[in-house]
């Protein structure tokens, strides 16, 4: 397979690190990986992953783990950071350079934003932002569009709602800025405590028609997907607002009945109750398909960076 752009030893912190053709470029091998997902390969044989969690991870950790397997390489590191040295009070610089000694590849996760910016400034080998606190999840921005051009065939020309905490969701901040380089019409579904992050709003409204508003229902008939996201009770300074948009919104079928035959419905789960059990057995469901693309996009990105797919 032939690279047109370099992605060997490129680090993945933002998604604003990268142009549309770029992305593009990402999920046609990403398409083109699809078989190796099932039958495997050995194209990363003798490379090592190590992961980094200093958060709690489901879906991010253990896929990139899946797609390394899958690719023949192996996995190292630790799922929280309670069993490293980072207990005894290393410091994340230290921690960097002793685990690039071990490895190929670092995929961390982080609490802090910025977190992974400053690793790779110390890593001599990539490191992808596996979610760096409210800031960034560039890899499920990517596969969140991969889903969705699987799921519409295109990108240009959709509808789309980010609904839910667009405030503190870096899943939401990353594939912002992601959809912003497509002629997409982009709706911001939130309570006004949860609005999105003016600095991505400023960035994004210079592309792209962006529009805010508080209750899905005004705008759900005409919309090609709907993105669901958790409020991220986690990162609320103050626990006390956070109990004033709990609850706030529901995707359930008695909602979607307004909605086009079509819709596509998305969430980086984890859910709690933004989107009722009810509709996971309906179309609309793509939740759960994103978690198996998931694998496919980190497979092809394990290979870009790691040199794989050469020119
Ligand atoms: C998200 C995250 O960690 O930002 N999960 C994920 O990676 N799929 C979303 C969330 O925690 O709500």
């Amino acid at each position: 397979m032939k690279t047109r752009f370099n992605f060997t030893n490129r680090d993945i912190v933002s998604i604003k690190g990268f142009t549309r053709e770029e992305i593009d470029y990402i999920l046609e091998i990403a398409a083109a990986f699809e078989p190796l997902a099932e039958k495997g390969s050995d194209m990363l044989k003798g490379k090592v992953l190590a992961e980094l969690f200093f958060e709690p991870s489901t879906r991010t950790r253990l896929s990139f783990e899946t797609a390394m397997y899958k690719l023949g390489g192996n996995v190292i590191g630790f799922a929280e950071p309670g069993v490293s040295s980072v207990k005894k009070g290393e410091t994340l610089a230290d921690t960097v350079r002793v685990v690039e000694n071990y490895s190929d590849v670092i995929v961390m996760r982080h609490p802090l934003e910025g977190a992974a910016r400053f690793a790779a400034e110390y890593a001599h080998v990539p490191v992808i932002n596996g979610g760096s606190g409210a800031e960034e999840h560039p890899t499920q921005a990517l596969l969140d569009l991969y889903t969705i051009l699987k799921a519409k065939g295109r990108i240009d020309g959709l509808n789309i709602a980010l609904m839910g905490d667009l405030r503190y969701g870096r899943t939401v901040h990353s594939l912002a800025y992601a959809l912003s380089l497509y002629d997409v019409k982009l709706n911001m579904v939130s309570p006004e405590l949860l609005r999105m992050r003016t600095e991505v709003l400023e960035d994004i409204k210079t592309r792209i028609d962006v529009t805010e508003h508080r209750d899905v229902e005004d705008i759900l008939p005409e919309l090609d997907v709907l993105y669901v996201t958790r409020i991220q009770k986690e990162r609320f300074p103050d626990l006390g607002e956070y109990e004033k948009v709990r609850g706030t919104y529901k995707v359930d079928l008695d909602l979607l009945r307004n909605a086009k035959d079509d819709l596509v419905v998305l969430h980086p789960l984890p859910r709690v109750d933004e989107i009722a059990v009810e509709v996971d057995s309906t179309p609309f469901a793509k939740y759960f398909e994103q978690t198996r693309n998931g694998v496919i996009v980190r497979m092809a990105l394990l290979a870009l960076v790691l040199g794989a797919i050469k020119e």
